[in-house]
């Protein structure tokens, strides 16, 4: 199955057949990779979901962000949260991958994996593989980020709500050249170490009051370095291997979710990376034709953390029953999340983005009780529907939601393992949001533990 280019495949390229056009016909073109992405704005149980299909997977990848994200696995009664780590370490028998999109905090990083082993989760750093061009977030790079979040405040009134763990200053530093990768930190340590110089004296004419122990960082980074190194490879290449090589199982795990990408996120209440589908080819390397299923994440209701608009949010009891039958605390930060009803017009938008092949519809227990269920399914301004989600978040505030109910079923649907144990109205909603962003739903959880998920087809 190893992939050659020939001159054959060069002059079909450069001389298409006028009939089919710039058309590669080819059918070596390698594994497909599986993505799982969020579809709101987080936290909507990416992490359960990857670890049901990393039972079975070869390797699970994570393709951008950094420690900002927390995605929480329950095995077995044992809660795991993961930030770096893709979710599929728990399997031991699979590799897990941190790819170039990803921005490392290696104290982070270790610390992690120090944490779950002493949960239980053996040998992690034996099947971690981690690539060599994926940026590195630094103390610093975590501080100024609190420093920006203060500045915003003192200047606008608001701030983002950010994680605090650097993701702004890193890929800003890394948009601007300036930054720093593993592998420079395991090359030549003199020009890794006057980079670094150099970087710190950047931020510190930027925000004088931030000071720095160069030398006592340094040495720390010369640590971590040698205790990542057996992890470091070429990115490119390993997955190249990987989708070239003998029939292999490949997940890649997204971090963050569509209303918080870079570009198409509820901008400037966003994150820093593409957390949408063509993160997965940016940030491990690999071409779209390997892209194969892509499953979008949702909760059967929306909850946000931090700042931004959130239309269908509910600031009254149903988003604070929702808030505590959820347990909706951030996993990262011990934050209350936002809650309110569940809004098609984002999961349609994050599906045209994304193009979906199928969602998974989780917390759908958590609305057993509810009399009534809304769902947003359009935006109006000024009266008129638009067909469009709103770039401009002035204009987003000032959209109109309007909803469908639904009757509640109030019935305990916990136990439910397949779709006729839930009641016909539990049916209904879920038959709705289906085919009203038109994708199918291939699953809908209802529990955190790995069980608790209705496999519909
Ligand atoms: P992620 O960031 O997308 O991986 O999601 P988080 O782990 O931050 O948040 C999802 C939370 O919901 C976690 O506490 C999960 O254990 C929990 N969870 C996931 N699916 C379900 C479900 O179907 N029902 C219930 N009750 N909890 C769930
Ligand atoms: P997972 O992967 C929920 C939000 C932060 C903040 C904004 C910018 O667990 O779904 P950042 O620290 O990235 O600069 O913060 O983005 N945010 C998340 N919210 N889940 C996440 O990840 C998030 N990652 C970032 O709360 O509003
Ligand atoms: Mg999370």
């Amino acid at each position: 199955m190893s992939f050659t280019w020939s001159a054959k495949d060069h002059k079909s390229y450069t001389n298409p057949p006028a009939a089919t056009g710039l058309k590669r016909a080819r059918n070596d073109t390698g594994n497909k990779v599986t993505v799982v992405l969020g579809a709101q704005w987080g936290d909507e149980g990416k992490g359960k979901v990857v670890d049901l299909l990393a039972t079975e997977a070869d390797m699970v990848c994570r393709c951008q962000g950094g420690n900002n994200a927390g995605h929480t696995v329950v095995v077995e009664g044992k809660e795991y949260d993961f930030h770096l780590l893709p979710s599929g370490i728990i399997n031991s028998k699979s590799i897990s991958l941190i790819g170039n999109g990803v921005v490392i905090h290696l104290p982070g990083l270790f610390e992690e994996g120090d944490k779950n082993e002493k949960k239980g989760l053996k040998g992690w750093d034996k099947r971690l593989i981690v690539s060599d061009r994926a940026h590195l977030v630094f103390d610093f790079h975590q501080v100024v980020d609190g420093l920006q979040e203060t500045q915003r405040q003192a200047q606008e009134g608001k701030n983002i709500g950010t994680t605090k763990k650097g993701i702004g200053p890193t890929y800003s530093s890394k948009a601007s050249r300036t930054g720093l990768r593993v592998c420079d930190l395991l090359g030549d340590f003199k020009d890794f170490s006057s980079r670094f110089k150099n970087l710190v004296q950047q931020y510190q004419s930027m925000y004088p009051s931030l000071t720095v122990d160069v030398e006592d960082q340094l040495k720390k980074l010369k640590e971590y370095g040698e205790r990542l190194r057996p992890m470091v490879r070429d990115g490119v290449y390993y997955m190249y291997e990987a989708l070239h090589g003998a029939p292999k199982k490949i997940l890649v795990e997204g971090a963050n979710a569509a209303l918080l990408d870079i570009d198409f996120g509820t901008y400037p209440f966003v994150t820093s990376s593409n957390c949408t589908v063509g993160g997965a080819c940016t940030g491990l390397g690999i071409p779209p034709l390997n892209i194969g299923d892509v499953f979008g994440v949702s909760k059967a209701y929306t909850t946000r953390v931090g700042i931004g608009a959130f239309p269908t949010e509910q600031l009254n009891a149903v988003g604070e029953l929702l808030q505590t039958r959820g347990h909706e605390v951030g996993v990262t930060t011990g934050r209350k999340r936002r809650c309110g009803w569940l809004d098609l017009v984002i999961l349609r938008y994050a599906h045209m983005i994304n193009g979906f092949t199928a969602i998974a519809l989780t917390k759908l227990d958590i609305l057993d009780v509810l009399d009534e269920i809304k769902v947003g399914v359009a935006y109006k301004l000024n009266g008129k529907r638009i067909p469009h989600f709103p770039a401009n978040m002035e204009v987003l505030h000032k959209a109109e939601v309007e909803y469908e109910t639904f009757p509640g079923w109030k019935t305990d649907t916990s136990a439910a393992r397949k779709w006729n144990d839930l009641p016909a109205k539990a049916q209904n909603y879920i038959r709705f949001i289906e085919n009203h962003i038109g994708v199918p739903i291939k699953w809908v959880g209802v529990g955190k533990s790995r069980e608790c998920m209705i496999q519909m087809f």
